[in-house]
């Protein structure tokens, strides 16, 4: 068998560049970082090179983390004399979403039947995302449409886009969805302090569709749903435990709250790979903790008095009994 070459002639991503990719022996993704001022491809060429970009959230988004560790594998079997040790490394990069351990271990199943045998399937991983996200995005989009007259108002948290995924888009790809139907209203985007998501993120992927958005500060999110400015909530996962428990990024489980108090939907929108059913609930989910640096100090400028000490969660838990409906592409589990 000959190691496939290049794949993704064809996108409509983002200036027509995937969030992640292969090319022949490489990875090629959008650099995160540097968005939304300039849009920079990076080749990773190495482990090392993939496990900095995904701890410097170079790349990141559950879905595109699960893409990364099966595309790091196959990287790993081309670059290293030990993929397995290699493998260990990827998964380890991040903690907290399941989809990254899901793409190393679905690629590390293959190795023993050989290398070409391991791209192909680090392949499949990367393209079946497109399509995985494209349907639970209309699956989504039903559910709402189905209950919420007219336009719809959402809220959002973080970035759940096409930057996310490889392509389209999980919580943005719902809304994405219902503005192609003509039902989507305004949407509100919390900046997702510290490191901005949010604002530098899903805003862009926002403009570039042509939705109109308000951002708001991540402490006005509760507010905005308590004053009647949105329908809905909904937002991505980066694990979801098997008593439906939800983690995402943190800041999430006061929308939930507020939507709840409010008596509004509060959507979960993710691929089955993001469902965690050897987990029981949210308190067995290993929350990673990042460095004080990202909160103590604004673009390398510290913001606190020196000495200040910060607590620096990445994600929160989200008790299942605050979720209306997970929606993936197999399914709708209402709660
Ligand atoms: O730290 P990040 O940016 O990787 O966190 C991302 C999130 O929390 C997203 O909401 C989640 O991964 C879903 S992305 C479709």
């Amino acid at each position: 068998m000959v190691i496939p070459r290049t794949v993704s002639a064809r996108t409509d991503n983002h200036g027509g560049v995937r969030t992640i990719d292969w090319q022949s022996d490489h990875i090629v993704i959008i650099d995160q970082t540097r968005l939304p001022h300039e849009i920079v491809t990076r080749e990773l060429r190495t482990v090392p090179e993939l496990v900095t970009a995904i701890r410097s959230l170079a790349v990141r988004g559950a879905p595109a983390l699960g893409v990364a560790g099966a595309l790091g594998v196959a990287l790993a079997a081309l670059s290293t004399a030990d993929p397995v040790t290699a493998a260990a490394e990827i998964r380890a990069a991040r903690p907290t979403a399941v989809n990254l351990a899901w793409g190393v271990d679905r690629v590390l199943a293959k190795l023993p039947l050989g290398i070409p045998e391991a791209v192909v399937e680090a392949i499949t991983v990367l393209e079946d995302d497109v399509r995985l996200n494209r349907t639970l995005a209309e699956r989504g989009a039903d559910w709402l449409a189905a209950r919420v007259p007219g336009r719809i108002n959402v809220h959002t948290h973080c970035n759940a886009g096409a930057l996310a995924c490889v392509e389209w888009g999980t919580a943005l790809g719902v809304l994405r969805s219902l503005h192609e139907r003509g039902r989507l209203g305004h949407v509100y985007a919390d900046e997702t302090r510290p490191l901005l998501q949010g604002a530098r993120i899903t805003t862009w992927e926002l403009a570039e569709m042509g939705i109109e958005h308000t951002l708001v500060v991540d402490s006005a999110g509760p507010s905005v749903i308590a004053n009647g400015l949105v329908h809905a909530v909904v937002v991505g996962a980066d694990r979801i435990a098997a008593n439906g428990d939800v983690v995402n990024k943190i800041g999430t489980y006061p929308l939930a709250l507020a939507a709840a108090r409010a008596g509004i939907p509060f959507i979960v929108a993710a691929p089955e790979s993001t469902v965690d059913e050897a987990t029981p609930d949210g308190s067995a989910i290993q929350i990673e903790v990042r460095s004080e640096e990202e909160v103590i100090e604004f673009a390398g400028v510290p913001i606190a008095p020196e000495g200040t000490r910060a607590l620096n969660y990445a994600f929160d838990v989200t008790p299942a009994d605050l979720v209306t409906a997970i929606v993936t592409e197999e399914r709708v589990i209402e709660q």
